[in-house]
């Protein structure tokens, strides 16, 4: 039980934040803004900003895609659940089965390293407040 336990806590050592994602490593941001620019700006926006009316469903139902600055609640979840979010798509655990969504799959489109990259170029858009608060709900930020 006690080697299961060290195992799991070995798999994911940032509550929060991760030093793959830090918003602090200019080469990383580089990298992630190259990124953003080529795979999301198309929906979330040039400057981060979502789509218009993002907070209303459209017409088949489905959600616009939610703003990635301050305004949206891309900040509220850690880091390993963006990186989810963003390799497989809106599906299980992180929506219920058979959610339908238009936020694509990245997997096998960008790498790992793009993925962690463009979430430390969205991170790096966050304002001192929104960063301290994640630091309150997840903890201490490991990637300094
Ligand atoms: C074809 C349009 C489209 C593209 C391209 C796209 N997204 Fe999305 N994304 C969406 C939509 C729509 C949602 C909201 C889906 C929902 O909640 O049902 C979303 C949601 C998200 C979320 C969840 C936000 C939250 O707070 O729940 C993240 C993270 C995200 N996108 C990251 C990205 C990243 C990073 C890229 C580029 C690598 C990207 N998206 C490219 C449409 C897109």
């Amino acid at each position: 039980m006690l080697i299961l336990l060290l195992a799991a806590c070995s798999e994911s050592p940032a509550p929060g934040d991760d030093p793959r994602a830090s918003p602090r490593d200019a080469a990383k941001v580089a990298l992630g803004a190259k990124v953003y620019a080529q795979s999301c700006a198309s929906c979330h926006g040039a400057n981060l900003e979502g789509q218009p009316d993002w907070k209303h469903r459209l017409p088949n139902g489905r959600l616009p895609a939610p703003p990635h600055d301050d305004n949206g609640h891309t900040w509220h979840h850690a880091d390993h659940v963006l990186f989810a979010i963003v390799k497989n798509g809106l599906v299980p655990p992180y929506a219920t089965p058979g959610y339908e969504s238009d936020m694509p799959a990245f997997g096998g489109k960008l790498s790992d390293e793009e993925m962690w990259a463009v979430l430390a170029f969205i991170k790096s858009r966050w304002s001192g407040e929104v960063l301290l608060l994640r630091t309150e709900i997840f903890g201490n930020i490991s990637g300094k």
